[in-house]
């Protein structure tokens, strides 16, 4: 794997992929919006820019060609199925045999067997709601671009991250392939290891078609039933 895209690289989640795609070598093009092309300046020309919305086909089109993986940023902004729309766009767009990993929350469920704390379903429940009646965030849509990723047969991996925090680097994240599985229950991971997984999913093979939910390495479920955490990639 020599070059890569990342698909929503001004974001904290997206910045934090690039630091760790370049620090393992990788030759790394970017998606973002131009009015948040500013924050990518510390970069340099060390990463190769296409400004425009994630859901604009010509632009990924011309971003992921002749790229080995795409890490996907899926934010579901608005109410005009940009989750969705960008989803669409790499699937449709990636190269061949191209690693795509896409983010998301825990939220995501891929067959329904994830079982969910009393909170997080409140949360969604109404901030879905409230955010949907804003028009700010329509996080069905969210469901519609996982949806249409688990159907297709492209080699992708949807990473469902929990909570997150900011601070310094604990590591690779343990996962789990069901929400409730008692090493998730902390509900924490870093940000920057969020992204970490993200771009060592690129090239574990073990990921295809899953969809790991994940947990800080450090957190106390995690500690604590770390023989369950067998799907742990080392
Ligand atoms: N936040 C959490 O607690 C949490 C928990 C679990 C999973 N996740 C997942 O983690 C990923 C990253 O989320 P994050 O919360 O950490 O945010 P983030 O990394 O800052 O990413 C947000 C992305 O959305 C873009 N964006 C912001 N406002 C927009 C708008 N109005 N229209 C179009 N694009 C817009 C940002 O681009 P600009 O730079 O252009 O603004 C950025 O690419 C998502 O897939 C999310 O589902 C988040």
């Amino acid at each position: 794997m020599k070059r890569i895209c990342i698909i929503g690289i001004s974001g904290k989640l997206g910045q934090y992929m690039a630091e760790h795609a370049l620090s393992l070598g990788y030759e790394v093009n970017g998606v973002c919006r131009p009015e948040s092309a500013h924050k990518l300046v510390r970069f340099g020309d060390r990463i190769k820019l296409f400004p425009g919305r994630t859901d604009s086909r010509p632009t990924i089109a011309r971003a992921v060609r002749g790229c080995d993986g795409v890490l996907t940023v899926l934010a579901p902004w608005g109410v005009e199925n940009y989750a969705s729309g960008t989803a669409r766009a790499v699937l449709d767009n990636a190269d061949n045999g191209a690693r795509l990993i896409f983010s998301c929350g825990w939220h995501i469920t891929r067959d329904g067997r994830d079982r969910y704390p009393l909170k997080l379903r409140t949360f969604v429940a109404v901030f879905g709601k409230v955010a949907r009646w804003l028009r700010f965030v329509d996080l069905e849509d969210q469901v519609r671009a996982t949806d249409m990723i688990f159907s297709s047969d492209r080699l992708w991996t949807v990473v469902r991250g929990s909570d997150l925090e900011e601070g310094e680097s604990e590591g690779l994240p343990v996962w789990s392939r069901h929400v409730g599985d008692p090493v998730l229950a902390s509900n924490l991971t870093r940000r920057t290891d969020f992204a970490l997984f993200m771009v060592h999913a690129l090239t574990d093979d073990r990921l295809i078609h899953e969809a790991p939910a994940i947990v800080g390495r450090s957190s106390s479920s995690a500690r604590k039933h770390a023989d369950r955490a067998a799907t742990v990639p080392a």
